[in-house]
């Protein structure tokens, strides 16, 4: 039998990737204050992104879910989260146009802060001191006072999150999402390029579209489905004090739910089955992911599906493959045929970034958009093969004109990566790649729809 579930059973169990805070008292303080403080997502809005995803599951959605690597203090700024938000809106406009799909839309935004890191220290000249985890333990500098995790942050964290969330819930009700307005969604960077002129192309198809419908008596007056949309929230579940400080049982269901974000996931450094991360997310009601990597076999996923979704409930797991371009053929096939041979009900989402991150000659970390369009090309034909759904996507990205990610139409070599390397964590893609691996996607998700139908008719 499962021992009991409470939002501090994790306690105690075995614990990847825990920050050492050298003040416990001042850690405890800052966690009960935290834990008065209001929820930032409402029990139901989880509820109904867990219903979306049972869309999805079922194969009658598509989910895209994007945003930073890691969100950072310094980078905080009313433009960036508008230009994160326009890319993710013109990405699933251009999925849900090409391939008439409705689009599920989850940005790693509002609290995506800690980061797993592969040493717990770094060292740099002789001197050896913690590694950076994230804006919300740690700050980058590399001095000891700035790398001492300091629990104060997770307030600053918890009050960016807040924010960040306040203006994503108003562009995405207060109109910036009307259709109508696809048109002014393009960020003045890419609009000479060939995918700001793709995208642009297919704004006019849309608002003829529209401008047809108005004549027929529907309008973004009488539907308004079309002047508003959803942005979900979400991040990896890892500094779990933080998480519990923010756990809270629902009035209406009676439930518990992490109110820090509408969706969480497990990282593929921390999914051990005895450990402190699955132990926490196990008992919260939110719609969560998993990632899953070139380590994890068959019979290890069944024992996590059958911790994290007993019930086998539809929208409540994804899981976010992660395998690098040249390793889908060798492991995806074998989890797919596992999972859905036990009638387990999955969301299969492709992150085509983190197992494609390699090193450039002049010493960035960066991700070939090559690799990165070669994953997602791979995880659809596995699917196809397999005879399963291709449900979603999940992607490293900004609304910035950053040079982080060589490759694509505007080719970025090694020698551009230096001229606009911004990222706190990972190589992300900039707005023109992350539009032009839409198109790409667009194709792909409209053949996978296509054979599926012929399916459906034969
Ligand atoms: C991430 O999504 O930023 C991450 C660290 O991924 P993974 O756990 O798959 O390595
Ligand atoms: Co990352």
């Amino acid at each position: 039998m499962t021992p009991v579930w409470t939002p501090e059973s994790w306690r105690g169990l075995p614990i990847q990737q825990v920050p050492d805070y050298p003040d416990a008292e001042a850690l405890t303080r800052v966690e009960q204050q935290l834990s008065a403080y209001p929820p930032l997502v409402f029990a139901g809005e989880a509820r109904s992104l867990k219903q979306q995803l049972g869309d999805v599951a079922d194969g009658q959605a598509f989910l895209l879910q994007g945003g930073d690597c890691a969100e950072s203090f310094a980078e905080f700024h009313p433009d960036n989260i508008r230009d994160t938000f326009r890319v993710i809106l013109q990405m699933a406009l251009v999925l849900t146009f090409a391939a008439s799909c409705p689009v599920v839309k989850v940005g790693r935004i509002a609290g995506q802060f800690a980061k797993p890191r592969s040493a717990p220290t770094e060292e740099v000249d002789g001197q050896s001191l913690p590694s950076y985890r994230g804006d919300i333990i740690n700050a980058m500098e590399f001095d000891q006072s700035a790398r001492d995790p300091d629990p104060e942050r997770m307030l600053r964290a918890y009050g960016q999150a807040a924010a960040t969330l306040n203006l994503i819930r108003a562009f995405a009700q207060g109109g910036y999402a009307d259709l109508q307005n696809a048109h002014k969604w393009t960020l003045s960077f890419i609009e000479d390029s060939p995918s700001g002129e793709r995208y642009q192309a297919l704004a006019d198809r849309i608002s003829e579209a529209m401008a047809f419908m108005q004549a027929c008596g529907v309008s973004t007056e009488t539907t308004p489905a079309l002047r508003s949309t959803e942005v979900f929230t979400s991040h990896e579940a890892l500094l779990l004090g933080y998480e519990q400080a923010l756990t809270r049982v629902d009035s209406t269901s009676g439930d518990w739910y992490d109110t820090s974000a509408h969706f969480l996931w497990i990282g593929d450094r921390t999914r051990q089955p005895g450990g402190a991360h699955v132990e926490f997310l196990r008992g919260v009601n939110n719609p969560i992911g998993m990632k899953c990597g070139p380590s994890l076999d068959p019979d290890e996923l069944i024992r996590l599906i059958d911790l994290l979704n007993p019930q086998n409930e539809s929208g409540r797991l994804t899981l976010i493959c992660r395998f690098g371009a040249d390793k889908v053929g060798e492991h995806l096939p074998k989890l797919i045929r596992k999972v859905e041979g036990e009638g387990r009900k999955v969301v299969w989402s492709c992150d085509p970034m983190h197992g494609n991150t390699i090193k450039s000659n002049n010493g960035y970390k960066t991700r070939p958009f090559e690799r990165v369009l070669k994953e997602v090309q791979s995880f659809f034909a596995v699917h196809q093969a397999e005879g399963s759904y291709a449900g979603g996507v999940h992607f490293e990205m900004t609304g910035q004109n950053v040079t982080e990610c060589i490759g694509g139409a505007q080719a970025i070599s090694e020698s551009d990566l230096s001229d606009r390397y911004h990222t706190h964590c990972d190589p992300r893609l900039n707005a023109n790649q992350a539009i032009e691996l839409a198109f790409l996607l667009a194709e792909q998700l409209k053949r996978e729809r296509d054979a599926q139908n012929g399916r459906a008719v034969a």
